[in-house]
């Protein structure tokens, strides 16, 4: 309707009003009224949206011990759960309000949302996107028909036009979340997930994952769960630098986050919904977060599951599944975690690749301090045992200590780093543990490096040699035991060879026997010293000459 406020439904506001009733008679009047209409909204949503599968995770139930299904929005035709609530607002539009046309701001899965469910019903949808939207975002609205407009730095800019939009030319604002409408029509997933668990014998479910952005999705899944499943317990879960929900019921009113991370794009609000929170405040049971780490193993559990990968959002349910396997007994419980989507930018999945790893407390990332000299970095190794090698960086940069920025594969978790750490240092090798030192994890990690001024007989060597476990330190065996290593880089990358590249100080008259040793190795190599990014870069050189380059 246009210019109507997103939320100022008359039946759910009055129903709002605190003094009017108790507080459980004002719960059950909001379940019931929610669930009329989901059920409502359940018989529009399916023109555009599929029943999606509820499936089991054997792998992920194995690994945590409880069964963990999985609720397939990712495979929704705009791959997210999006349209079900922007076709059930738009659906109900009266023949005024189709003419005017329906408006949004939305740089993500609304917008396809709301342009799928327009052109389906033969609506304009207007899309304000911040100037800053991908491209390949901007395309996806225009290929399903709706105009994308673009406006503003910034989401709030973008959704401040909207208004403007809706308000002169009478247009329908489509809020993301903050709508009953939308809310009943994101309740539909849990509707179909009560349904579905008859046919996978699951007596009882024990608790739903909903990740939580304005809160729409969770709102809409809590009204249905708590009315027709009321002992399965509602867990809201959130990243933890952009968790407005999880803030805002601790705070007992909406809190404005000053900023939010922008990693899981899907859900990075700064302020949850009036309504959801409304809802949430009654129905929720706990709120988690996790970490950008976590979420990232989160999406490689979904891809070891079954070869699909979720966005950073989608795989948040995944992730609050784990954390919660942490800190409380699961052993014979059942949860579902919504799969809410699956947009996720190619590039993103290098960020996720690096860090899933680190997610699951999988690897060890150390400083370690060693002393420089011959065959120091194989005595270090030693100490690591068998375990492999994920990343090794070291440049010299004094006669006396080496510092090392060293990556490990760990299959104990928490306690056998703590245990590698303890023996490392009762080996007097001084350790500092940057698992959780993002800046390190972000920067310093690839910075390792820079020159080493006046450094004598420096050769750089690049190798490669089959990766397998243990290759690294037999490489360091056969290399590292004569002549001093001044600079080494190692990232195991996952490909099937491993790629070095090593200085080593090599005196002028023990060159030839130094490319013999290298020779007999048996791997790769190639000389690199005459390279002019060493010589820029990494060099020995005071002031390299660079003209040439
Ligand atoms: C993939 C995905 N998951 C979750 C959400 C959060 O939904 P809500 O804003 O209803 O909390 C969104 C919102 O756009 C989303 O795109």
């Amino acid at each position: 309707m246009a210019g109507r406020a997103p939320f100022a439904d008359p039946d759910v506001n009055k129903k709002a009003a605190p003094a009017a009733t108790s507080g459980n008679a004002a719960r059950s009047r909001l379940l019931s009224q929610y669930a009329r209409r989901i059920e409502q909204a359940a018989a529009r949503v399916y023109d555009v949206a599929t029943i999606s599968a509820l499936e089991d995770a054997p792998k992920l139930s194995a690994k945590l011990g409880c069964r963990v299904l999985l609720k397939r929005e990712d495979t929704q035709s705009v791959h997210s759960f999006k349209l079900r609530g922007a076709y059930n607002k738009i659906a109900q539009l009266d023949e005024t309000a189709r003419a005017r046309g329906v408006v949004t701001a939305s740089a993500g899965n609304h917008a396809q949302g709301v342009a799928l469910a327009a052109q389906r019903l033969g609506i304009a949808a207007s899309i304000v996107m911040p100037r800053t939207t991908p491209a390949i975002k901007v395309e996806s609205v225009r290929s399903l028909g709706g105009r994308a407009i673009l406006h503003g730095d910034a989401f709030d800019d973008a959704s401040a036009h909207a208004m403007e939009l809706a308000e002169q030319r009478g247009m329908t604002m489509v809020h993301p979340y903050d709508d009953v409408d939308v809310i009943a029509g994101q309740g539909t997933v849990a509707r179909e997930i009560l349904q579905q668990l008859a046919p996978l014998r699951v007596q009882h479910l024990d608790a739903v994952f909903v990740c939580v952005g304005g809160g729409g999705l969770l709102a809409g899944v809590a009204a249905w769960i708590k009315q027709y499943s009321p002992k399965t317990q509602v867990i809201c879960v959130e990243p933890d630098d952009s968790n407005c929900m999880g803030a805002a019921l601790a705070a007992g009113r909406r809190v404005r986050l000053q900023q939010v991370g922008l990693f899981a794009d899907g859900v990075a609000v700064r302020q949850a919904g009036a309504e959801p929170y409304r809802v949430a405040r009654q129905l929720v049971d706990a709120c988690i977060t996790v970490s950008v780490d976590e979420i990232c193993a989160a999406i490689r559990d979904m891809f070891n599951e079954n070869r699909a990968v979720p966005e950073p959002a989608g795989a948040l349910g995944i992730a609050g599944v784990k954390r919660w396997a942490q800190t409380h007994d699961v052993a014979g419980k059942t949860f579902c975690a919504i799969v809410s989507g699956a947009n996720i930018n190619f590039d993103r999945l290098r960020h996720v690749a690096e860090r899933a790893e680190l997610g699951d407390e999988a690897e060890a990332l150390l400083a370690v301090t060693i002393p420089e000299k011959p065959g120091s970095f194989k005595r270090f190794l030693k100490q690591i045992g068998r375990r492999a090698v994920t990343e090794f960086n070291y440049r010299y940069s004094s006669p006396g200590a080496a510092h090392v920025f060293v990556g490990i594969k760990l299959s104990g978790g928490q306690a056998e780093r703590a245990a590698l750490i303890e023996a490392l240092r009762l080996q007097d090798y001084p350790v500092l543990d940057m698992s959780g030192n993002e800046m390190a994890k972000m920067h310093v990690r690839f910075m390792v490096g820079g020159r080493a001024p006046g450094l004598g007989d420096e050769h750089l060597f690049r190798f490669e040699f089959p990766e397998r476990p243990g290759a690294l330190v037999d490489f360091l065996g056969a290399v590292g035991g004569r002549w001093n290593i001044s600079l080494f880089h190692y990232r195991n990358h996952g490909a099937a060879n491993g790629r070095v590249l090593c200085a080593l100080q090599v005196p002028r008259g023990q060159l030839r026997e130094c490319r013999r040793s290298l020779n007999e190795l048996g791997y790769e190599y190639w000389e690199e010293t005459a390279n002019p990014a060493y010589q820029l870069f990494l060099g020995t050189q005071v002031e390299p000459d660079h003209r040439g380059v």
